[in-house]
């Protein structure tokens, strides 16, 4: 990490800089308050001479390329990660006159960032990709590493490609105008990064966490791409999490859905002796530090949950869970459904899903 002293932010901190180690597609993630505003510089590095800019904010949030642009309203939410939006977006591009040594910007949340870095790696074979993340989540995760995606009527994420950005610029300015259920929301992935190797960032500044969090994540996928391995780790506390998003109908939200799947992977890092009592409840301080609800929602039973489990993607053998254990977080594949079901029925019960579950 790199902190650029020269380059401060509207509110006196530095500007952050992680890279993305990955060769000649590597890429710098950028952090700090106001950062949104060197996108002219970002693009004058492309060379790009034109430009699309797809954005979920209002056009004063949305910087400007300082090249010709076409501006774009994002359809921001699942239900605008389809492939028919990346269809019509790529019309768009084309009605525009976008060629491949122009580019594409994004600006918005996960769902944005997802579908638009799918057109762009569809759009002429690849043209390259500027992300603006704008909520925490975004931030800290969805916008590193190159996965893209849409959902289809059978599932999630089902459509996609591995597509680098060249730049992701993270404005801290994007996060005071998040409702305070979004912001908390974001720190699901920041406290899994506690049991991943980030380290304690508690304590830190927002924007050190974001940097924090981004670095460690830099380090993973620049060792595993394409997640075939290493890459799992990202997925701690993502099995239930999943399983309880599902469960819920989405009311949980990721991040929220995530920190119960924290603490509860502790639970059964715990309960399968790979870990002691007090790594166990360290699980419960960090996730209760950050805000985030740490137990499961009223109405979602062992048993759904468990089925809701099995079709995890990284389960190839039984229940697969990322657990801590003596030598860090790593996949453990076959845990015995009883061992699973008896640390379900032991957590703690929240009144309903939401932002009051805590
Ligand atoms: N969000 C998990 C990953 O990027 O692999």
């Amino acid at each position: 990490m790199t902190d650029s002293e020269d380059r401060r932010g509207g509110d006196g901190s530095p500007w952050l800089t992680i890279d993305v180690d990955l060769g000649e597609r590597g890429y710098p993630v950028r952090i700090g308050a106001g950062i949104r505003h060197t996108l002219p510089e970002v693009i004058a590095a492309i060379g790009a001479r034109r430009v699309a800019v797809v954005s979920a904010r209002p056009a004063e949030w949305t910087p400007d390329p300082g090249v010709d642009a076409l501006r774009v309203e994002a359809r921001d939410g699942e239900r605008g990660k389809s492939l028919a939006w990346v269809e019509e977006l790529c019309g768009r591009f084309a009605e525009f006159g976008l060629t491949r040594s122009d580019a594409v910007v994004s600006c918005g949340g996960g769902t944005t960032t997802d579908a638009v870095g799918l057109a762009a790696a569809l759009y002429h074979r690849g043209v390259p990709v500027v992300h603006l993340p704008t909520s925490l989540l975004a931030q800290v995760d969805a916008s590193v590493g190159g996965k893209t995606a849409v959902n289809l009527p059978q599932g999630k994420n089902l459509v996609g490609a591995y597509w680098q950005p060249r730049a992701v610029l993270c404005d801290t300015d994007y996060l005071t105008t998040l409702p305070e259920r979004e912001r908390v929301n974001g720190y699901g992935e920041i406290a899994r990064c506690h049991f991943i190797g980030a380290g304690d960032l508690r304590g830190l500044s927002t924007a050190r966490q974001i940097a924090a969090s981004v670095a460690r994540k830099a380090q993973i996928v620049s060792l595993d791409e394409r997640d075939t391995g290493l890459r799992h780790l990202l997925n701690y506390g993502h099995t239930l999490g999943h399983a309880l998003e599902r469960a819920t109908d989405f009311a949980l939200r990721h991040g929220e859905a995530v920190a119960v799947g924290t603490v509860f992977a502790g639970r059964l890092a715990g309960a399968l002796g790979r870990i002691g009592p007090e790594r166990v409840a360290e699980h419960l301080d960090v996730v209760r530090h950050y805000g985030l609800p740490t137990g499961l929602p009223a109405g979602v039973t062992t048993g759904e949950l468990v089925s809701l489990a099995r079709l995890d993607k990284k389960a190839t053998d039984g229940l697969t869970f990322v657990l801590d254990g003596p030598d860090g977080a790593e996949l453990v594949a076959g845990v015995p459904e009883e061992t699973v079901s008896a640390v379900l029925d032991a957590m703690p019960r929240q009144s309903r899903a939401g932002a009051s579950a805590r």
